[in-house]
């Protein structure tokens, strides 16, 4: 069999020629004599129409194919200059390898995004979806690639966890305890003693910690994998499970970590518009106009730079038109995040320096005693694309910052031994993967560049 992405590739060589070709019907018509059947096989977002005779044996079958059929056809590729697809073939053979039933739920239409996403098994056979996830597959690859370049380790840090990275309390338990049954310690809490692990543990919310202990050791590493957190948020940017990709390197600060990010981010355009210029333009074409011209000025240009400091006075200036007031010490939400990116500086942008408050606990504080070295970079269309900083490394500092946060020093004993056996200035950040498909391809929500999306009361397939 030959992919219909080859044909496309190298028309030349194959037409005049014999080709099979197998894929799945996506349109059938035919009167009595001869029929028109449209396939794509998944390989290219584009069809091959393929023309048969009843000349065939099997020619009646044919005809009462559905949509959603999988078949095989072997045949002559013939240029067709005055139609819209350059080439069709006429079918010598036509071999059924699969029927479908008239209730198949693509027919031939355009179908919105919010309707595929009720069929998450079926959408991948449409073009928006084919293009989708064959890019979100080239960025992962390429994001491997950028790191592999540049030596670093890929460290696979665990999905079952006893920490909870970021604080924030967004974790999805995880036990085989009996919820109708629970063991209750003497106080009558839930003794976790006598769960799987003999305590209390749950999804990751980023592979962080770990990673920063392989740092320690290789220098340079980056973890890629799923990460998990129960935010109740009802957005287009928020995923319950999403991967991430977390870079740490030693011997490094906050302005190495942001030359770190922009050169991976500016990698990756490159790479997906090299690698996948037909999908690409497809995008740009129905999904989002612009969006080519757009990432080719990003991959060209410096990224901007603001402290938060800055930022808030930029946008307090803007306060009326805010759902939300801004004012120093605030986090900064979705709207005030792709006001900076869109309106003031029209390309991505790293903030940095923001209150220690909304911030991990394991991020370096500054010398004002008020703010630490983190940076978030926000790009236009999405807000916060990657979340990152310099790590507190004085054993003690980091230590009173966790009593005042309340954290358990015993949970994070390994974590302060890295403080204590040769500390060194280390930083990374997190890339949202999902949230870099979406920058790379325009789509506009979260949903339709996860396979098969978890979101709250969303868990299907
Ligand atoms: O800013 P975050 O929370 O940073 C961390 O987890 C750090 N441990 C990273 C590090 O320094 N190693 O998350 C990083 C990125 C965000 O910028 C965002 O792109 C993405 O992860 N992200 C989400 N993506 C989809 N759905 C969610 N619910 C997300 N939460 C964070
Ligand atoms: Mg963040």
């Amino acid at each position: 069999l030959i992919d219909i992405r080859e044909l496309y590739r190298n028309k030349d060589q194959y037409i005049g020629k014999e080709v099979q070709v197998g894929g799945w019907v996506r349109s059938i018509r035919d009167s009595k004599t001869f029929g028109f059947i449209v396939v794509n096989d998944g390989t290219y977002f584009e069809t091959l129409q393929i023309v048969y005779h009843d000349a065939l044996e099997n020619f009646a079958a044919i005809s009462k194919l559905n949509v959603g059929s999988a078949i095989i056809v072997k045949g002559k590729l013939v240029a067709t200059p005055e139609a819209k697809q350059p080439f069709e073939i006429q079918a010598k053979e036509v071999q059924i390898e699969g029927t479908s039933t008239s209730d198949y739920p693509l027919q031939k239409k355009r179908h919105t995004l919010e309707y595929l996403r009720t069929m998450t098994h079926l959408r991948p056979r449409t073009n928006t979806f084919q293009a989708v996830f064959r890019v979100r597959s080239l960025i992962a690859y390429a994001i491997h690639q950028y790191f592999q370049e540049r030596d670093f380790v890929y460290v696979h840090t665990p999905i079952i966890t006893g920490s909870d990275c970021e604080g924030a309390g967004e974790m999805f338990r995880v036990t085989t305890l009996d919820l109708n049954n629970l063991p209750l310690t003497k106080e009558g809490k839930v003794d976790t003693t006598q769960d799987f692990f003999g305590k209390e543990t749950n999804l990751t919310v980023s592979g962080q910690l770990n990673g920063e202990t392989y740092a320690m050791a290789f220098k340079n590493i980056y973890t890629f994998g799923p990460t998990f957190r129960a935010e109740n948020s009802n957005t287009t940017r928020h995923a319950a499970e999403f991967w991430m990709i977390e870079p740490e390197i030693a011997f490094a600060d906050l302005k190495d970590d942001m030359a770190l990010a922009e050169g991976m981010l500016k990698y990756i355009i490159n790479y997906v518009l090299e690698h996948a210029p037909e999908e690409m333009k497809f995008f740009n074409q129905f999904i989002d106009q612009g969006l080519l011209e757009r990432l080719q000025v990003v991959a060209n240009s410096e990224f901007g730079h603001v402290t938060y400091t800055e930022a808030i006075e930029i946008l307090e200036k803007n306060n009326d038109n805010f759902d939300y007031k801004v004012s120093w010490g605030c986090d900064l939400q979705t709207e005030h995040e792709r006001y900076l990116t869109e309106q003031v500086f029209k390309k991505p942008v790293f903030v940095t320096d923001y209150p220690k408050e909304i911030k991990a606990f394991y991020m370096k504080l500054n010398e004002d005693n008020k703010t630490v070295a983190a940076m978030d970079l926000l790009v236009p269309g999405i807000g916060e694309i990657i979340g990152g900083s310099q790590r507190e490394d004085d054993y003690d500092k980091l230590l009173k910052r966790m009593e005042e946060l309340g954290l358990k020093k015993e949970d994070y004993d390994f974590y302060l031994d890295l403080r204590k056996y040769g500390s060194a200035r280390h930083a990374g950040f997190g890339l949202g993967f999902e949230r870099c498909v979406m920058y790379l391809t325009g789509m506009g929500n979260i949903r339709d560049v996860v396979p098969f999306p978890r979101t709250v009361n969303n868990c299907d397939l």
